[in-house]
């Protein structure tokens, strides 16, 4: 099974940014343990800070992956094009947050992904990966 974790914008800041909301630690450093919790499944790993290539990196991958995780971060709330991009694909693709966007400001209750993703695990901090994880691996197994 071979599995893409995507990140958006601000999330290599991971560690340092807003540790009251995001944790303390780095996603690198949260990568090496999931690889090593689940040595059957390739984990391939990327972030960016820009839309277009979160987009490109969806046409890459999204045809021949049995799943991605997607934390869009703030184009959650923004973007159209990410939407289109996932319809667009085939693989599963699940929305995560490591906050509980519900409980923050009311801009981010909206979310212009959810509805072309399979499902949405936000609010578990890191482990919201985690859990997107055994939801693909369940998947598969239904498959
Ligand atoms: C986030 C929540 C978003 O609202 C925010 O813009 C982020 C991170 C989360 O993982 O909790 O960058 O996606």
């Amino acid at each position: 099974m071979n599995i893409l974790i995507l990140n958006g914008p601000n999330l290599n800041l991971l560690g340092r940014r807003e540790p009251g909301v995001y944790g303390s630690r780095s996603f690198e450093d949260y990568l090496i343990e999931q690889r090593n919790r689940y040595p059957a499944i390739q984990i391939d790993y990327f972030q960016s800070n820009h839309e277009g290539a979160l987009i490109d990196k969806l046409h890459e991958v999204g045809f021949a992956i049995d799943g991605i995780i997607l934390n869009a971060g703030a184009y959650t709330h923004t973007s159209i094009a990410l939407h289109d991009a996932i319809r667009a694909i085939t693989a599963p693709v699940i929305e995560v947050h490591i906050s509980n966007v519900h409980q923050r400001e009311e801009f981010r209750h909206h979310s212009c992904i959810s509805a072309a993703c399979k499902g949405v695990i936000c609010g578990f901090g890191l482990d919201s990966y985690r859990l997107a994880i055994e939801a693909l691996m369940q998947m598969d197994n239904e498959k």
